[in-house]
């Protein structure tokens, strides 16, 4: 199949899961927000998006966004040493218009699946995962059933330790610049840009990026000054 079989159709995979999860971040940030509003408003939607069968899709849709998006980013990794062999060692000195982000992708990746992975021990283990380990008759600790849609206790649990502030800003910082890069070159990839619309989506990456992780970082200072 043209998707897997030729390196432009891999590219196209990478590019629309990249998309469909700067979508998902854009989204939770949002979400997140209420949490700075009210704290109330915010868990009655993670009481929403608990365990409900539509909620359980979309996260099955998002993890499979997550694990094809980091299978072929390995894939296509691995595909380009091989097609330079050697000579990547021979480059000392890099054009200037290649970007850092560019060139560092993959490491940028792993820093951010390193935070994702403390992010869901944090969270998603101890709400989703509780629910549906509750409901599939698992024996689940009674408190932590009664709390895993309550958000709010979950926030404040993960912010009154100190040390989850700097993990989340190097996650973050991380996810910018996989951000920025990753939003342009997904269109170009896709064949939607020229030289026109080059600056032009890096400009509205730029600022996208800025705005949504800028917000993930404000959430994240504020819930430890109040929680710490
Ligand atoms: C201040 C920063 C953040 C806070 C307070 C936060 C909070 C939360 C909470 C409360 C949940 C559980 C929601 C539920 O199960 O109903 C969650 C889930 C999740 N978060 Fe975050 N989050 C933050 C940053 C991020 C970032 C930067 C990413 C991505 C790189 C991310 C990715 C996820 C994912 C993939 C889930 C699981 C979603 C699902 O179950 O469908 N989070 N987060």
């Amino acid at each position: 199949m043209w998707l897997t079989n030729s390196s432009l159709g891999r590219k196209v995979v990478m590019s629309l899961t990249g998309l469909f999860l700067i979508l998902f971040v854009t989204f939770h940030v949002l979400m997140n927000t209420v949490a700075l509003i009210s704290m109330d408003a915010y868990d009655a939607i993670c009481e929403f998006l608990g365990a409900n069968w539509y909620a359980l899709i979309a996260t099955v849709i998002l993890a499979a966004g997550f694990v094809i998006h980091i299978i072929y980013a390995i894939w296509l990794t691995l595909q380009n040493r091989k097609a330079r062999g050697n000579d990547r060692y021979a480059v000392t000195t890099r054009p200037k218009s290649v970007e850092w982000a560019s060139q560092n992708m993959l490491v940028l990746g792993i820093v951010v699946v390193a935070f994702l992975i403390v992010h869901f021990v944090q969270f998603w283990a101890k709400m989703q995962l509780v629910e549906v380990m509750h409901m599939a008759g698992a024996n689940v600790n009674e408190v932590a059933v009664l709390r895993a849609a309550e958000g709010s206790h979950h926030i404040e649990t993960a912010f009154a330790q100190v040390w989850t502030l700097p993990v989340y800003v190097i996650g973050l910082v991380a996810l910018w610049f996989h951000m920025t890069h990753g939003f342009w070159s997904s269109f170009q990839s896709i064949g939607v840009s020229n030289n026109k619309w080059i600056p032009r989506f890096k400009t509205l990456g730029n600022w996208w990026s800025t705005i949504v992780i800028g917000l993930f970082i404000v959430q994240a200072v504020v819930f430890t000054c109040i929680y710490a």
